[in-house]
């Protein structure tokens, strides 16, 4: 066994051969499910061909793939949150991402619930009706890797955090998937994590910011230069100091959509 997140994983999607297995059909792009090996080793990866994105008006810059690996070359600093090892390759249908694959267990950290079923600590964020008429709720765990993942979605600015996309894998570990439409430099946050909106920033999330800071100015500044435009570089350096600066979780702004469509 290697670890998620250990030089072995990267090196298994850098250098992997990959072989296609299917498409996901539930995904909004051509989004494939694969085999990557190497001397021995395989897993299940995701592939996201670049010339399979669909075009978005509201991101016309660069690809939604280096979206991805800027996300997770994000995450990765200072631990701020679990992104699955992400890469930008070539692969049977040219250059795209590949991700490894989260086996996933049947734990929710996002869910729909009746108001009385809401765990002891949980955070709620809607209040709707079913189609029947009765009251629900939109909650997710108080968990404090999800909490990361809020701060983490700040940082990247992303216009899509679904419940689906904030999972368990069966090692424990929650990860964040789907990174495409992050990191564009005007205010674009939308997502379902919103349970800490306006609280103090704990002392260790600050400390991962400082650090994430101080790695902008050095090797993780230049990787996210291959993937994004200055100013959206420029832009994650305004949003982490922000934050530091407010010691606070973002709450949503006016005249903006705050949640993803559809939410999970
Ligand atoms: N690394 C991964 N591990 C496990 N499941 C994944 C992973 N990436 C994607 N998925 C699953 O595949 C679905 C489609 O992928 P997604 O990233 O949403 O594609 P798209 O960018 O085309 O919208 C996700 O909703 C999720 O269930
Ligand atoms: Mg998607």
């Amino acid at each position: 066994m290697y670890g998620w997140q250990g030089s072995e994983a990267l090196q298994l999607v850098t250098d992997g051969t990959l072989e296609i297995e299917g498409r996901l059909l539930d995904a909004s792009n051509v989004t494939l499910y694969c085999t990557v090996r190497l001397n021995g080793i395989s897993a299940p990866a995701v592939y996201k061909p670049v010339r399979g994105e669909r075009p978005l008006w509201d991101f016309p810059e660069g690809t939604l793939a280096g979206r991805e690996v800027a996300s997770y070359l994000l995450a990765c600093s200072a631990e701020l949150s679990t992104i699955p090892p992400t890469v930008l390759r070539d692969g049977p249908l040219g250059a795209g991402m590949v991700q490894l694959w989260v086996d996933t267990s049947e734990a929710e950290l996002v869910d729909v619930l009746g108001p009385d079923e809401v765990p002891p600590g949980w955070r709620t964020v809607l209040h709707a009706y079913d189609r029947g008429g009765s009251p629900v709720v939109v909650a997710h765990s108080d968990h404090p890797r999800v909490r990361d993942m809020a701060v983490l979605d700040a940082v990247l600015n992303n216009a899509d955090r679904k419940g689906r996309h904030v999972v368990q894998g069966t090692d424990g570990e929650v990860y964040g998937l789907d990174h495409g439409i992050c990191l564009h430099a005007e205010p674009k946050l939308r997502t379902v994590l919103w349970g800490w909106a306006g609280e103090d920033l704990p002392a260790d999330a600050v400390e991962k910011l400082r650090k994430l800071l101080a790695d902008l100015d050095g090797t993780l500044g230049e990787q996210l230069a291959a993937h994004l435009t200055a100013a959206e570089v420029e832009a994650v350096r305004s949003r982490a100091s922000a934050l530091i600066a407010e010691g606070a979780f973002p709450v949503p702004v006016d005249n903006a959509r705050a949640v993803p469509w559809p939410l999970f």
